[in-house]
């Protein structure tokens, strides 16, 4: 259980969070809905631990990690994949996915079982895997940096505006991916963030709202 309970999170002086609670179940699918500059990326970005609230609280699994840096976060498995993708784009597919779970320190054999997990839910993965990430297309790398946050996130994934800029049949089948990961990952939790709740409809079990800065519906 991913959880944000009264949340306030103020950059520059300014509020831009305001007592935000929402929570994301083991193997729940939640939408977090809202047009631009209403807070989606800063919640993610709150919850890996990039920003701290100034106040309120995040939990895992029930244990407070308010305090937390993103990379033990990222130890305790939760994967992002940000807005921007940040491949690094003289390395390979391959290369980029690996890097997270290497710099977190995992075991070869632990990596490898977690790649070869990641191909057989996104087969064209191990396609593009020799590719150098600087010569694939947006939609290539949206579902690239969805590998990337599968390798971490085995408790929580959170995903932002995956659907951003993506051609109708790239979409489609991004959508795809997400559905399968419905069965074969039925523990992680998965947040996803988008602009318009049309994508997302048949893909999520709950739908919070978030208005400048304040969850409005959910
Ligand atoms: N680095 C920043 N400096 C100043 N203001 C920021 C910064 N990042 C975000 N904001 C403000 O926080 C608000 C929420 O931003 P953001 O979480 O990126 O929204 P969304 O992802 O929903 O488009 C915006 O209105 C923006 O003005
Ligand atoms: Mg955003």
């Amino acid at each position: 259980m991913l959880r944000l309970d009264g949340v306030s999170v103020e950059i520059a002086g300014a509020p831009v969070l305001r007592r935000v609670s929402l929570a994301v179940p083991p193997g729940g699918r939640v939408a977090l809905i809202g047009r631009n500059g209403a807070g989606k990326t800063t919640t993610l970005r709150t919850l890996m631990g990039l920003l701290a609230p100034s106040s309120g609280e995040v939990a895992l699994d029930g244990k407070p990690c308010t305090a937390l840096p993103a990379h033990h976060r990222a130890r305790l498995g939760i994967g992002y994949a940000p807005e921007e993708r940040k491949l690094f784009g003289a390395f390979t597919v391959r290369e980029n996915m690996l890097l997270p779970a290497q710099v977190l320190g995992l075991p070869g054999s632990e990596i490898t079982r977690r790649l070869e997990a990641v191909y057989s839910l996104l087969p064209e993965l191990r396609d593009f895997a020799p590719r150098r990430a600087a010569g694939l297309s947006g939609g290539q790398g949206k579902m690239v940096a969805l590998g990337r946050a599968l390798m971490v996130g085995t408790r929580a994934v959170l995903l932002d505006e995956p659907f951003q800029g993506l051609a109708p049949a790239l979409a489609l089948r991004y959508a795809e991916a997400l559905g399968r990961l419905r069965s074969a990952l039925p523990d992680v939790a998965i947040l996803i963030t988008e602009s318009s709740p049309d994508l997302l409809r048949s893909l999520v079990d709950s739908t919070f709202v978030i208005e400048r800065g304040e969850i409005a519906a959910a």
